[in-house]
């Protein structure tokens, strides 16, 4: 199994110790698993990782793009963590859930007034500036409140992360940062300098998501390891806070190859050492930013089968109760996942299908070229890895509602977001009474 929370027990298929089928039974269809237990290890192994090769000061922040309520802020604030948000609703969800401002870092390439506002308001840790305009409206902003704003740069290190186009962001094309090659990230520095109400602690980038090769991640960090040295020897400043981003990949199938977060971190470390130990750096603050690699493998999407669809010698269609609203990453990038038959699980998997969403257009689809043992419908269908950019990418197409999310702590199960109601529906529906 392409993770160790995953086990086939009798026929069935469990999930963090808990049989799936029951769970279904339990919770109704479709629903999002969280596995809690896995999610607070996969905290620790960054922990311990970055503090072995970046020293104690150093911490991971969790990006909370990837999956994002309430409880697993709850969670997170008792862990020597940071977190990314990238909109006032993220960092309202953050704050709702008790999470302590000061270790918020409020990221995006285009904050809005409110945002900014919001972020200052709250005492946010950092803005990570993406910008010469929003230096320049945080500096007004936290004037105006008379404080002064932390923040970080962000650049562009003019990586290219060999990942799908759609995640690749360290390149000097792109919407985000500023680019050290051209010369703009410098000129940033020295305006951020000399502005009163912001001070600039660090850098910040990110190069893209769904990487599996330490390679990248090294480039990356000797091109921000150099430029630190630059702006020590240039303008006498030095960075205290040098964050790398995140974007370490995870194992949708068994074919793809097994990840070490420790090695890869383990080399940024090395790489980082080796440029600022012998220079006149001080050793900085180091951040990650991982999103996927923390909660991907800690969710599991439950389906039942509907409609089956044979159309002799082209197609087997097994569609089922969700979809591209509640899963749209095949639909976008034609995403990778593992489907497995949870109430039927040691059958042999000898029929070829495409197994497809509710929603109505063709490109609704979870998977193709599946192998299944031939479904019926109200099988229960298990599609693997769900955790990262599935809940947080839902939308409500077809007027559909979200599925809940039921978290699973040491084999108990409960619900931390409920499922949405046809009335949550029109919640924000505004009726007038129209004359016939
Ligand atoms: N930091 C920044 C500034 C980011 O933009 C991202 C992700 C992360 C950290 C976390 O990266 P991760 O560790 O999750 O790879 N919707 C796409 C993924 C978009 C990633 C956006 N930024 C997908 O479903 O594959």
């Amino acid at each position: 199994m392409i993770c160790n929370n995953i086990k086939k027990e009798n026929g069935h298929l469990h999930f963090a110790g808990l049989d799936t089928v029951e769970l279904a039974k339990s919770y109704g269809t479709p629903t999002m698993l969280f596995d809690e237990d896995r999610f607070l290890g996969n905290v620790n192994t960054y922990i311990t990782a970055m503090q072995s090769a970046f020293g104690e000061k150093s911490m991971p922040l969790y990006a909370g793009k990837a999956l994002c309520f309430t409880h697993l802020y709850r969670l997170l604030r008792e862990y020597n963590v940071g977190i990314d948000v990238v909109s006032s609703g993220e960092l309202f969800t953050a704050l709702s859930g008790g999470f302590p401002a000061e270790r918020i870092y409020f990221h995006g390439n285009n904050k809005t007034d409110d945002d900014i506002s919001f972020g200052v308001s709250v005492g946010i840790g950092y803005f990570v500036c993406d910008n010469l305009d929003e230096l320049l409206k945080i500096d007004e902003i936290a004037g105006a409140q008379g404080v002064v704003q932390n923040i970080l740069v962000r650049l562009t290190p003019s990586v290219d992360a060999h990942t799908y186009e759609a995640v690749n962001t360290g390149k000097l094309d792109s919407k985000f940062g500023v680019a050290i090659e051209t010369g703009a990230a410098e000129e940033f520095i020295k305006t951020a300098l000399s502005l009163k109400s912001v001070k600039l602690c660090g850098l910040h980038c990110h190069i893209g998501s769904q990487i599996f090769d330490a390679e990248p991640f090294v480039m990356a960090t000797n091109t921000m390891a150099d430029f630190c040295i630059h702006l020590k020897n240039t303008l006498g400043y030095n960075v205290e806070i040098l964050n790398l981003g995140g974007g370490i990949g995870v194992r949708y199938l068994e074919s793809d190859p097994e990840v070490s977060i420790a090695d890869i971190v383990a080399e940024m470390g090395k790489a980082l050492h080796n440029k600022l130990d012998s220079s006149p750096v001080e050793f900085p603050e180091v951040r990650l930013e991982p999103g996927r690699s923390l909660v991907a493998d800690c969710g599991m999407t439950l389906y039942s089968v509907g409609a089956i669809k044979e159309i002799s010698g082209v197609k087997n269609y097994v569609s089922v109760n969700g979809g591209m609203a509640d899963n749209p990453r095949f639909a976008l990038y034609n995403a990778p996942y593992t489907v497995i038959l949870a109430n039927r699980a040691d059958e042999e998997c000898d029929y070829p299908c495409t197994v497809a969403g509710r929603c109505c257009e063709s490109g609704d689809v979870i998977q193709e070229n599946v192998m299944l043992p031939r479904p019926v419908r109200s099988d229960i269908i298990a599609v693997l890895t769900t955790g990262a950019y599935n809940y947080s990418m839902a939308s409500h197409y077809n007027r559909l509602p979200k599925p809940p999310i039921v978290a699973i702590r040491q084999g108990k199960p409960e619900i931390v977001v409920r499922r949405e109601t046809l009335k949550d529906l029109l919640s924000c529906d505004i009726v007038l009474n129209v004359k016939e």
